[in-house]
Formats: C-alpha cells, structure tokens, sequence
C-alpha cells in the first residue's frame, strides 16, 4: 500500500513534468514548484487538511515542499526503507517531535526486573513470528495529538496476553487508563509510562473495553462506572532486562512487549516502509508495542513494531525496525526498558 501510494506520487510527477514541458515552448512553467503545489493540493485533500488563511497555507507548502524533496532524495538513494507522505508531511521536524514524542516518561523509580526473568531460559525456535496472524494484535488505533503512547502501547500488549491466555482478542480502552490513572507519575495526554499503566489495571481488578470507554483523543474525567467494568484482569507485569536484544526476544516469542523508544529522527517521522536502519537516538520518547520479528531475504533481521499514529503512517501503521545491532541498547534504544503484563 504505502510503496503503491509512492509510485503513485513519482507518477503524478513524471506526467506533470511532461505536461510542463510540453506547454513549455508558449510560455515559462516553474514546473518543480507547480507540480509540487499540486501535490500539496492533492495531499490536503486526502488527509483532510484545512488551513486558515493563505499566509499558514504558503508557510506549511514551504515545510512540504522540503519534507517531500527529503523523502525524494532519500528514495533515489538505496536503502533498506523508504519514506513517504503521511499526515505529518507539513511539519517541521521539531513540531513532529512536540507534538507526538511528548508522551513517554521514563520512570524516576526502579525498573520492575525480577530477579529471575520468567523468559531467561526461553529457546526460540522460529526465525520468523508476526503475532497478527496469531490473532493477538488488534486493528491499529490513532492516537492523534494525545500524547498518550504510553497507553496505547500498554494497551496492546495487554490485549496480546488476554488472546494469548484466554482465547480472546478484545479492543480494550486507552481512555480509561487516560481519565483514571492520574495519581501516579502519569499524566493523561502529557504523558505517562507503561509500567505505571500495568500497576494501574491490577489495582483497578481490570480494564474495560474500547466500545464501553471510547477513545476522545483529549484528558478527561474517570468516568467511576466503567471504570469499575472490568473486563480483561492482569495479574502483574515484568521488565525484561535491560540492554539485551536477545532477552527481548525471549519475551516476544511468547507475547507482544511493550517497548520505548526514540522516534524523534526526520526518517522517522516520513518512514513509510521497509527495513528502519536509522539514522536514531536513544533519548526514549514514544512506546510502541513490539509484535514479531523476522529475517528478509537478504538476512538484515528486524523488529515488528505496532505503532498508534493510524494506518496512514509508516507500513500500514506498522515498523519493521533493525534488530541485533551493535550497541546494546538496540536500535532506537527499544532495548532499554521493555516490559509486559503477566496473567497467571
Ligand atoms: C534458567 O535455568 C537456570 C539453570 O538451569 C536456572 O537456575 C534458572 O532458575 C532458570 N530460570 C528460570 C526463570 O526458570
């Protein structure tokens, strides 16, 4: 899909050059700017922009302008991904990063790794697992400009162990966890952290559906009646331990993990497909949910990695991210402070 809507924008290119070209002889078509006006035209429409005079229009062309030169020149070069339009095209990389990367907050308190990590001794068999088609990933969600990663991610791994453990795959509710864990370190839309969330659910005996709490995209009241709706119970949560790649996968050969990373990188923001090789920091700054991992044909090993920024982002919504890097962090530091939600 995403690779089909790149060729799709090279195309709508290649003709409008020729067009400009061809009316070139009667008179000067500043072809670059106009067939990107046109793309800017073209991109609003299909993601439902409206901008309110022509001032903020003119300034956020200049932003797509730059950002689709970007993905362009990236594009002609070989790599092992590629990037793309999504709905972030018109911003600055320094607004993406205010907006979407203000929700992980890294725990002022010790991490919860147990003494004896339940996953140590765990042999991986297959090269190859995409918990999706184990039925244990719910459709991708959207987030918007919540900065509510962190219960989005603690969400999906939650929703991965009750289909793992009880044979059902059931949407559960980041609203919930948003309106009524505040009295921790988590903050709602500014941000929370994953582990908080899990404590959160136990203490709570529960967490209710997605369709009993919908999603409002804003902090609001607990709402004390489906608060008390319980209808998936955890009964812990683990960290796996920190800076080993190879522990990750123990744990994710057995269930979706909730992992933090740095999305903050210009790649990140456009990517749209592929293999992720970087460039990236380590400043921890979004959880997103890790759900498989693989080998491609030319043996470059990856992670598979659920996002929340809906489907128009990356591949489907999804990441394949390197994996088995040099550092210990892992790429992107996803390494540094997974964890997961035990049920008994
Ligand atoms: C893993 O195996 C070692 C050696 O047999 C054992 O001491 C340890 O308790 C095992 N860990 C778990 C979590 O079962």
């Amino acid at each position: 899909m995403a690779l089909i809507m790149r060729k799709m924008s090279l195309l709508a290119f290649l003709l409008f050059g020729a067009l400009a070209l061809a009316t070139s002889t009667s008179r000067i078509l500043p072809g670059g700017t106009s067939s990107m006006a046109k793309l800017h035209e073209q991109w609003m429409a299909q993601y439902g922009k409206v901008y309110r005079n022509a001032a903020e229009k003119a300034q956020r062309f200049e932003i797509f302008k730059s950002n689709m030169e970007h993905i362009e020149s990236f594009n002609a070069g070989k790599h092992e991904y590629w990037l793309g339009h999504n709905q972030f095209t018109d911003l600055t990389n320094e607004e993406f990063n205010a907006i979407y990367l203000s929700g992980y907050k890294r725990s002022t308190s010790s991490r919860a790794t147990p003494s004896n990590f339940r996953y140590e001794n765990v042999s991986v068999a297959e090269t190859n697992l995409d918990w999706r088609s184990m039925g244990a990933v719910t459709p991708i969600k959207d987030q918007g400009q919540c900065g509510a990663c962190w219960a989005f991610s603690s969400v999906a791994a939650t929703e991965g162990i009750n289909q793992i453990k009880n044979g059902n795959l059931i949407s559960l509710s980041e609203q919930e966890l948003i309106d009524c864990n505040v009295n921790g370190q988590s903050h709602g839309c500014n941000g929370g952290l994953v582990d908080d969330a899990f404590q959160f659910i136990i203490d709570n005996g529960g967490i209710d559906t997605e369709i009993n709490y919908p999603y409002k995209e804003a902090d609001g009241s607990c709402n004390s009646n489906t608060e008390s709706n319980s209808v998936v119970t955890i009964s812990g949560f683990e960290d796996v331990p920190s800076n080993s790649e190879a522990s990750l996968l123990n744990a994710v050969s057995i269930q979706p993990v909730s992992v933090a990373i740095d999305g903050g990188d210009p790649n990140f923001q456009h990517y749209a497909g592929g293999i992720f090789t970087g460039p990236c920091d380590t400043e921890l700054n979004h959880a997103v949910t890790a759900i498989g991992y693989g080998i491609n044909t030319d043996g470059t090993k990856y992670w598979l990695l659920k996002n929340s920024w809906g489907t128009s982002w990356g591949d489907d919504g999804y990441i394949m991210i390197q994996r088995d890097i040099d550092t210990v962090e892992g790429l992107c530091g996803l390494a540094m402070q997974p964890s997961y939600p035990t049920i008994n």
